[in-house]
């Protein structure tokens, strides 16, 4: 009986086949991304040296379905469909009479949700003849997943990761080098942008935007080279709603549907991907879940940020995007959730939150880690840094529901496995880990910097 089952899974045969387009159901379209010279709304050619046309198709259409190629299905059915989970052992521990789901996207070959887009960019670039893909990665999930999925199409990969990940996971380059990619700590002295940041900061511990300004000037220099995005993009985000789009089916197995979703959100796309599915049911009015996004107290872009354009990455090579911004050249305190540290929000996950479709909460990386601790001890499974934002925010779901009495079906990404960030859980155990806040004086310095249009 599904009322006593504690895991939901689905056949091989039920991996999604098809992404889904939220933009196709929203009431109003989200805001164009702009070309920074001219501010009119850029083309297809203006993102031609950086993507392969299929994916700047898929970066504006409005299709609500688009099907997935063959070969990217091949791929997928390594680890998908991934398993929907009731923390039946973490309710206990609280006393709630809330029901606590997870979605465990940790079951792929990186440990992390990010392979369900790197590999299908890997497959649209190799389809177009190139061969030579770059990137940045925060946490190093994205740089291994983008390694494991060119290596599928024997394809090379540069990757460009943020100084202080990198000093922090050696094991994370050890994985990429194991599928074959080359790396390099960011700010590096191979580009123009790092040059530029290290003439500036030679201690710099390095940023998402900076990685992004590196990787995507190396993909411009080179004919046979593109860039690949973790986040952030429309293309992104639709490619991670396999998981949303398997969640709904894995409730109907548990005869649940959710009142609450949370995910953590650094660029978007896990919360995205995970939400945007059941954000078409409660636009058709066949649920009504609240929406909920948590990010790190040290980079708060929803809850401290502006609505504005501003550029993707720090030097300002990216198309200018309408996103809430802390200031494309804001760097984060090195936190712990190094996937969390960016400046900006996916301008789809920033349009839904501006229409009112979700909200959003901040929470510092202490309360993070101990309710990480209170899920590892109970579920066994030893989160991601930046999923442990998600389970936080489940956490004071289900506290409140212990003092309401209300039962809640709460639903919630386990985006990773935090198997290769153990210097993260030292640090806590340790005692040595604090919690940096954001001062209104540097978030105000950061935001006079965003061009005015
Ligand atoms: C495990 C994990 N979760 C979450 C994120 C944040 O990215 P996004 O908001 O796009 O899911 C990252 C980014 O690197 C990650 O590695």
């Amino acid at each position: 009986m599904a009322e006593e089952r504690s895991t939901f899974l689905l056949d091989e045969t039920q991996v999604p086949t098809q992404w889904y387009n939220v933009v196709a159901d929203l009431p109003e379209p989200p805001p164009p991304p702009l070309h920074p010279g001219t501010h009119q709304p850029v083309g297809p050619e203006d993102l031609a040296p950086l993507f392969p046309m299929a994916l700047i198709e898929q970066e504006v259409t409005t299709e609500r379905w688009i099907d997935i190629p063959g070969g990217v299905l091949d791929v997928y059915r390594i680890w998908r469909p991934s398993p929907l989970v009731r923390a039946r052992r973490l309710e206990k521990l609280l006393d709630t009479p809330a029901k606590i789901f997870f979605k465990y996207e940790g079951v792929s070959p990186a440990g992390s949700h990010k392979p369900n887009t790197a590999v299908p960019q890997a497959w649209y670039n190799h389809a177009e003849g190139i061969t030579r893909l770059t990137t940045e990665t925060g946490a190093g999930q994205w740089g291994t997943s983008l390694a494991f999925a060119t290596a599928q199409y024997g394809m090379e990969c540069e990757v460009w990761q943020v100084r202080s990940s990198y000093d922090q996971k050696p094991a994370r380059r050890t994985m990429m080098e194991i599928y074959g990619a080359t790396l390099h700590p960011s700010p590096s002295d191979l580009t123009e942008a790092g040059r530029g940041i290290l003439a500036a900061d030679p201690d710099s511990p390095g940023s998402l935007g900076i990685a992004i300004s590196e990787a995507v000037e190396a993909a411009v220099a080179r004919e046979d080279t593109r860039y690949a995005l973790g986040s952030v993009l429309n293309h992104v985000l639709l490619h991670q709603t396999v998981i949303g789009e398997e969640a709904l089916r894995q409730m109907e197995m548990a005869e649940v549907q959710p009142d609450v979703l949370v995910g953590c959100t650094g660029g978007g796309s896990n919360f995205g991907g995970l939400v945007f599915p059941f954000l078409r049911e409660k636009l058709a009015g066949r649920m009504d879940p609240t929406i909920r996004c948590v990010e790190p107290a040290a980079a708060p872009s929803l809850t401290r940020g502006e609505y504005r354009y501003d550029f993707g990455d720090t030097v300002g090579l990216t198309p200018l995007m309408k996103m809430h911004t802390l200031g494309h050249g804001f760097i984060p305190d090195p936190i712990h959730a190094g996937g969390l540290r960016y400046h900006g929000m996916a301008p789809l996950v920033s349009h839904v939150y501006e229409q009112g479709y979700a909200e959003a909460e901040s929470i510092g990386q202490l309360e993070c880690f101990r309710a990480a601790l209170m899920f590892a001890r109970t579920q066994g499974i030893v989160p991601a840094p930046e999923p442990t934002h998600a389970i936080a925010a489940a956490i004071r779901e289900a506290e409140r529901c212990k003092e309401t009495g209300e039962s809640k079906v709460i639903l919630t990404a386990l985006c990773g496995h935090g198997h290769l960030d153990m210097g993260a859980y030292e640090a806590y155990l340790a005692g040595t880990m604090t919690d940096l806040g954001l001062s209104d004086e540097d978030l105000r310095t950061a935001l006079d910097a965003v061009p005015t249009l």
